[in-house]
């Protein structure tokens, strides 16, 4: 008698691929649902009438001007996305980004037209001086010491309070600031509350790295820095650990809600600021560069584009974000809707 090896004999009886056979199984054991509900589409508006001018880094997406919001912003709610967040290409720039806080700023124009045409949208407004500053930093600057010209910090921080309260002003549900100024959260909630807007939320771009990905957005906002870079107030991509104490300073100053940004080469980060504040909403900004990346491979025909960006987003999900900012935020409620069954 030949013994024939059994390699059955023994098989532990736990098979992982028992709950992967059945489709309907496979999605009663899933562990992280993507849906519209949990997005955010960014709108850049600019001044002028009746023109969208293509952002050609940030395929499907443009400059709007603000006649053009009523009809883009129905389109959005329509499609089930709950929120945007806006970003301006104010008149004229100056070296302190005077037009920032101004109650017809390009900004406060949007909330109030967006207001006024839906109450089905989330209005939340990136606030940032990078957009309106001649130079394209992200507060005022002076030339310190050694004639190193960098952002002063403090001098900074009033701006943000007074921007913030424009913004407040005009009918924002949510203030998002974003320059990554020491203490931009304490000195914002101080004004907000100052002016009677204790009721207005703070999302604050807790964990802001400088990162290469945000390339084609400051083509979008006309944002690039004139000279220098942003290293020395965004964080360095080598970093996790600093990211744990940014994000526990912003909540002790008093952000009701909190950002990692970028978000893909960032999921250890996301991850880790979920598990350090896991009762704290943690939202994840997938950004321009991912966003051009793999519209540029799909444009191509080397990725397959919904997939890709679903398996992203996941991803994104799945490290611990709750909610994602995307630029693919319609194309994600239009695959959704193409596959409900009729
Ligand atoms: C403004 C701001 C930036 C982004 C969001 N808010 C640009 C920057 O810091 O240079 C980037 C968004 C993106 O790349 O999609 N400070």
């Amino acid at each position: 008698m030949t013994l024939t090896p059994n390699f059955n004999a023994g098989f532990p009886s736990v098979r992982l691929r028992r709950l992967r056979q059945h489709p309907l199984l496979r999605e009663l054991v899933r562990e992280t649902e993507l849906s519209v509900r949990d997005l955010i589409l960014p709108l850049f508006v600019r001044h002028g009438t009746k023109t969208a001018q293509p952002i050609a880094s940030i395929p499907g997406h443009s400059q709007l001007t603000v006649d053009l919001l009523p009809d883009e912003v129905r389109e959005i709610a329509d499609l089930g996305i709950p929120a945007v967040i806006l970003f301006g290409i104010p008149a004229a720039k100056d070296a302190t980004g005077t037009l920032a806080c101004l109650d017809n700023g390009i900004v406060q124009q949007a909330v109030r037209t967006i207001k006024d045409t839906t109450r089905e949208l989330l209005v939340i407004t990136d606030l940032c001086l990078c957009e309106y500053t001649d130079h394209g930093h992200c507060g005022v600057v002076r030339d310190f010491d050694g004639g190193r010209i960098d952002v002063d910090n403090d001098a900074t921080l009033e701006l943000l309070a007074l921007q913030a309260v424009s913004h407040a002003k005009s009918g924002a549900d949510v203030i998002a600031p974003s320059g990554m100024v020491d203490g931009m959260v304490a000195a914002i909630r101080k004004g907000l509350d100052f002016a009677g807007y204790e009721q207005t939320p703070i999302l604050s771009y807790a964990a802001k790295y400088a990162s290469a990905f945000y390339g084609p957005f400051r083509e979008a906002a006309e944002s690039v820095p004139q000279f220098g870079d942003r290293r020395s107030y965004q964080m360095d991509p080598a970093n996790g650990e600093e990211a744990l104490r940014e994000v526990a300073l912003d909540l002790a100053e008093g952000a009701d809600f909190i950002m990692v940004k970028p978000a893909l080469s960032y999921l250890d980060v996301i991850c880790r600021v979920k598990q350090a504040h896991p009762g704290v909403p943690l939202c994840a900004y997938n950004v321009s560069g991912e966003y051009a990346m793999l519209k540029a491979a799909a444009a191509n025909g080397w990725l397959d584009e919904s997939r890709t960006t679903k398996e992203i987003l996941t991803s994104i999900k799945r490290a611990g974000a709750d909610m994602i900012v995307t630029y693919s935020a319609k194309d994600v409620a239009r695959w959704e809707t193409a596959q409900r069954p009729p």
